[in-house]
């Protein structure tokens, strides 16, 4: 535990976020989900807005912040720069999500240190928002992620064309313009979420027009687009491909409500179909997991959107084995692709699923098999044959969305499925095991140590 995260002690209710490594989930498997999920705001939504409260001296207030791992570290970084961080529990009933409040009125310490850095790769979110104010940042490179490996250098090249020096010094990223930021036409050679977003907030405070074309179109960058126009930030182009921001010289504060999350609502939705189950999904945006619902009626699973949200119906039935391969939004989410294995691997037929986002993200593979799921590997491709049951196992969690997949197959499978290394699963979802508990699942967190 470091003393950063203790900064964030309430939080995550006086919880070490790292308490969850020593935590199991124990599933007794074979029961169809049935009842209703309040949604949560998205993390990966309030993280860049959380690092938005940098380009301003007036406080940002973000409404529905899920209660996560990631949130406490994104809040420790940011009390590390000087920003106040004032944050009131929601009230779990509505499951409105907490309110924070940021203000940086101030900003005491431009250094992103790699103690911080280390346990989440958006901290590299305020390296565009601190150069931008402050015309210098020092951001740790993320832990076993070299420039080249898994790379930062497309935020890094935006950075320079708009003006910025960047040296790599001992671990770190040094980025300076002791002038200021200046417009410019950003041609991005690959989609990418995070860089589109760094961009995003250091063009706002930025002198002159900036364009950023090929932007990344994922709804957590439309809803950072519609803060920072609160903020007073000039955007056109939000939902497209090419985002034309008019730099201003300070931006004001905003309230926000941090969007829906899509991926939590494909999760559920999966895990309602892998049980034979059924769920209201309260506050899904069907807009927003189009290519999800597409592929999942394709599968025979039925869809019916609600005043409050959308309805998933698996009728009692296994799924049908279809392909997918993972792409940008509006395509099929990379952050789904492990939940879509899971439920695939008790389909009746065959499923190719392609990951094309990142290179090393089937490692959900061997412990599904370890469950009974019949799946191979070529290259980026996994051949998924469906199986009439998984079988409860022993599992280790190897990343967020892995760990998820686990647990849905641990919902499906006959007998005890006990996950390990839960720590990765309070990273990205919030309080999964109560949710799912309420739709009738048996399901229980084991506390150690
Ligand atoms: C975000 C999401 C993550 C999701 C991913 C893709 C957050 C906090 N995380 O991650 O959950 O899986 O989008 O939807 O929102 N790349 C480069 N150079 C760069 C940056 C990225 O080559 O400078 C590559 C990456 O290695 C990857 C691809 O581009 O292969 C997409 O990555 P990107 O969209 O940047 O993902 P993140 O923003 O890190």
């Amino acid at each position: 535990m470091t003393t950063g995260i203790a900064v964030q002690e309430g939080f995550l209710e006086g919880e070490d976020p790292e308490r969850g490594l020593m935590d199991k989930i124990v599933i007794e498997g074979g029961r169809p989900l049935s009842g209703v999920v309040r949604l949560s705001g998205a993390k990966n939504a309030a993280l860049p807005l959380m690092a938005a409260s940098l380009l301003t001296d007036q406080p940002l207030v973000l409404d529905g912040v899920p209660r996560l791992a990631d949130i406490a570290t994104m809040s420790a970084l940011l009390a590390q720069h000087g920003v106040a961080v004032d944050h009131q529990p929601g009230d779990p009933v509505t499951n409105g999500g907490a309110r924070l409040s940021l203000t940086a009125a101030r900003i005491a310490d431009t250094t992103a240190p790699y103690d911080l850095v280390r346990k989440m790769r958006a901290s590299v979110l305020v390296l565009g928002p601190l150069v931008a104010r402050c015309g210098e940042a020092r951001v740790s490179l993320p832990g076993g992620c070299a420039i080249g490996a898994r790379p930062v250098d497309l935020h890094l090249s935006g950075l320079e064309q708009l003006g910025a020096t960047i040296d790599l010094d001992g671990g770190y990223i040094h980025a300076r313009a002791p002038h200021g930021l200046k417009g410019a036409t950003i041609v991005f050679p690959k989609v990418s979420v995070g860089a589109t977003e760094n961009l995003l907030m250091a063009a706002a405070l930025a002198e002159g027009e900036t364009v950023l074309v090929n932007a990344a179109r994922e709804p957590e960058i439309g809803d950072l687009a519609a803060c920072l126009t609160a903020m007073g930030a000039r955007i056109e182009g939000i939902g497209s491909d090419r985002l034309t921001v008019q730099g201003r010289p300070a931006l004001g504060g905003a309230t926000h409500r941090v969007v829906v999350d899509r991926i939590e609502t494909g999760t559920f939705a999966m895990a309602a179909a892998i049980t034979g189950g059924k769920l209201e999904l309260i506050g899904a945006r069907p807009a927003h997991v189009e290519a999800m619902i597409t592929v999942l009626g394709e599968a025979g699973i039925a869809f019916q959107e609600t005043e409050d949200g959308l309805t998933v119906d698996a009728g009692g039935a296994r799924p049908l084995g279809v392909d997918v391969m993972t792409e940008p939004f509006p395509g099929f989410p990379t952050d789904l692709q492990a939940q879509f294995m899971a439920l695939m691997c008790v389909a009746e037929g065959a499923s190719m699923i392609t990951e094309t986002i990142f290179e090393n993200r089937f490692m959900h593979v061997p412990e599904l098999a370890r469950m009974g799921a019949n799946i191979n590997i070529h290259g980026h491709t996994a051949l998924v044959r469906g199986v009439p049951q998984l079988t409860g196992a022993p599992v280790m969690a190897t990343d967020l969305r892995a760990s998820i997949s686990l647990v849905m197959a641990g919902l499906a499978a006959r007998g005890e499925t006990v996950l390990n290394r839960v720590y990765h699963l309070d990273r990205g979802y919030e309080r999964v095991e109560e949710k799912l508990a309420a739709c009738g699942a048996a399901i229980r967190r084991v506390r150690e140590g």
